[in-house]
């Protein structure tokens, strides 16, 4: 398996950033969603919340530049209006990658409390405040929604591509045909 992507083809790299990111995010999401709802196991969920929500900050920087410095495979099939739509999803979802973990730690200082990532405390950047925490909950909670929305688009069109157009979409981006 090459390592780079080709004009037709993505490379291991970007499979590889796609299926560990993808798994990520949908494990931040649902714990960032029910970690009220699991007892015992409410701190383990909202610490490792934070956790993945950090790893993916960091990692989406790293994920950019690949993407920058490979050439993008093209649409299996062109088709103006549909490839706009799928590639705005794409934008949005590399912002969300960025904004989700900011929009929580920002949250997390205006409630004057800092996250942990692997035991170590993150120094806050803002202060308390209780007029802004408020605020800062509901912009995550939102950007979590629109995650939520672009997600079952994204998954949607993939399974389109695969089981009623019965073309290559779905098959490229998997490790084994
Ligand atoms: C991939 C990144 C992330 C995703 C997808 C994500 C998603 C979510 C979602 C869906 C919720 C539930 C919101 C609701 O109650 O409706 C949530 C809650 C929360 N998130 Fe995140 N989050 C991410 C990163 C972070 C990071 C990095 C932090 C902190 C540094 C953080 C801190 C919190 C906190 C404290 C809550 C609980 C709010 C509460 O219930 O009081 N999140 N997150
Ligand atoms: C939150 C989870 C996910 C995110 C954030 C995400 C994000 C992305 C992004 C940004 C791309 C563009 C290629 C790249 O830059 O790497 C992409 C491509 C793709 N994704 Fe996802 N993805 C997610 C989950 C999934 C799932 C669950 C599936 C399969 C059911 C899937 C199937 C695909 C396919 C087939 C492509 C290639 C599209 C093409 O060649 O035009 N993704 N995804």
């Amino acid at each position: 398996m090459n390592l780079f992507n080709k004009n037709h083809a993505y490379g291991f790299v970007s499979k590889f950033f796609h299926w560990i990111m993808a798994f990520m995010l949908i494990g931040a999401w649902l714990m960032g969603n029910f970690h009220g709802d699991v007892g015992s196991w409410k701190r383990t969920f909202i610490i490792t919340h934070y956790t993945l929500g950090i790893i993916v900050f960091i990692l989406v920087g790293f994920r950019l530049v690949w993407r920058f410095k490979n050439i993008t495979p093209k649409p299996v099939k062109k088709n103006k209006w549909l490839n706009f739509v799928s590639n705005s999803v794409f934008t949005f979802f590399y912002s969300l990658m960025f904004l989700m973990p900011l929009s929580g730690y920002i949250m997390m200082n205006f409630r004057g409390r800092s996250p942990t990532f692997f035991g170590y405390k993150i120094p806050a950047l803002f202060e308390k405040n209780v007029e802004w925490k408020k605020f800062a909950y509901e912009t995550h909670e939102i950007l979590g929604i629109i995650l939520l929305v672009l997600f079952i688009m994204h998954v949607a069109a993939a399974l389109y591509h695969h089981y009623v157009r019965k073309d290559l979409t779905l098959k490229r981006m998997l490790f084994f045909k």
